[in-house]
């Protein structure tokens, strides 16, 4: 059997979990939280991360430093988790979704200057599958109309965009460190805060509204309540756990590689002979290797693959049922129509079973086992 995703444990993440049970800290901030800290500024040079209980809680953290209101609008693409929206709805403001790129399955730049309103406040970007938006043409938009850019970088943790990490491509970066995802904390997050001044803000959003970080940094001797704010901040058992994922980056990255680019060799012919579509990577974007998936021409053949690929012992899914026609999505008054290249890859792209644990004899298994469905 090949499950759709499988963590990465090792005796280093035991050992971290271990000592920092016995000798560290149980809340949040201890060592474990700092040497995270380090290791994402020594390999890609972001600085004012802070570590949150889960990527919907670093896109809740990021829609109130937006300061979002009632009656606000903001952008974003349909072809994505709920929480991206979720974080905006519970400050009250109102999505609108914009249509998605056929290569990327990103948010079309080109068609979001024709949503923006009196009332649109921000745009929230979605690096589908690990790939950064087009995120120079979006900044500028953002620039023209005065908007705040958030970028979901739940997937992306590792992706470039013209050098770029992502996470720092806009005022604020959200990673998720889900089970699901390249490093796992269990359920986690962080945000990246690209906005220098507005990190003290930051912190204390994360510490329910109280200056509590001033207090553990020496700055003041007692803290109080400062703002709005929730329990935003993660154990640092959970970032023991992270450290061991990230000191083990460059092993975790080649082994998804490896499994990516298997995929992509193995199943060449079959796009070639019309079959399917692979994924497109645009020339500027260096991708972390998070997702594979693949579009065929129909839902029905779609379907067909799934249940097959089952009765095989592989196991793939669906990638996104699209939000705006999701039964939510359409108590809020969208419609199908309104992003009808969302719905076409909604019912057709297929994710495959990809993680650092499976082996190249299984992702050929599993390029072997499409050939012999889609050419029977
Ligand atoms: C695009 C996207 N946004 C947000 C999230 C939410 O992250 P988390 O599960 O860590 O809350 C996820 C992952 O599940 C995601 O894929």
């Amino acid at each position: 059997m090949i499950r759709f995703n499988k963590p990465t444990i090792t005796d280093l993440e035991e050992k971290y979990i271990i000592d920092s049970l016995r000798n560290g800290i149980h809340s949040g901030d201890g060592k474990y939280t700092k040497r995270v800290y380090e290791l994402f500024y020594e390999r890609f040079g972001i600085e004012n991360m802070l570590l949150t209980t889960s990527g919907t809680d670093a896109l809740e953290m990021a829609s109130i430093l937006a300061d979002l209101v009632p009656g606000d609008e903001v952008i974003t693409p349909s072809f994505t988790f709920s929480s991206t929206v979720n974080a905006f709805l519970l400050r009250g403001a109102k999505p609108v979704f914009c249509d998605i790129r056929e290569d990327t399955f990103n948010i079309d730049e080109n068609k979001i200057e024709e949503l923006i309103t009196d009332n649109t406040k921000a745009i929230y970007t979605v690096d589908y599958a690990g790939i950064p938006c087009e995120m120079d043409a979006i900044n500028e938009i953002a620039r023209k109309y005065d908007l705040v850019v958030i970028e979901d970088a739940a997937q992306a943790v590792g992706s470039t965009y013209k050098g770029r990490y992502a996470g720092t491509l806009s005022e604020y970066g959200c990673f998720s460190f889900h089970e699901t995802k390249n490093f796992s904390m269990g359920e986690g997050g962080a945000i990246i805060v690209n906005l220098d001044e507005q990190m003290d803000r930051a912190e204390i959003i994360r510490e329910k509204g109280t200056n509590r970080r001033q207090v553990l940094k020496g700055l003041v001797d007692k803290y109080t309540w400062h703002d709005i704010g929730s329990s935003f901040l993660p154990s640092d058992l959970l970032a023991a756990m992270l450290t061991a994922q990230m000191e083990r980056y460059d092993e975790i990255f080649a082994k998804r590689m490896l499994v990516w680019n298997t995929y992509h060799a193995g199943l060449s012919e079959l796009e070639q002979a019309g079959l399917l579509r692979l994924p497109i990577i645009p020339d500027y974007v260096e991708h972390n290797a998070h997702m594979y998936n693949i579009l065929l021409p129909t839902d029905e053949i779609r379907s067909q693959l799934i249940d097959e690929l089952k009765e095989k012992g592989v196991i793939a899914y669906i990638c996104y049922v699209p939000l705006h026609s999701s039964p939510y999505g359409l108590s809020l008054g969208n419609k199908p129509e309104d992003c009808p290249v969302t719905e076409k890859i909604g019912h057709t792209a297929l994710r495959l079973p990809l993680y650092a644990d499976m082996t190249e004899e299984d992702a050929l298994y599993v390029v072997k086992s499409i050939n012999e469905i889609l050419t029977q």
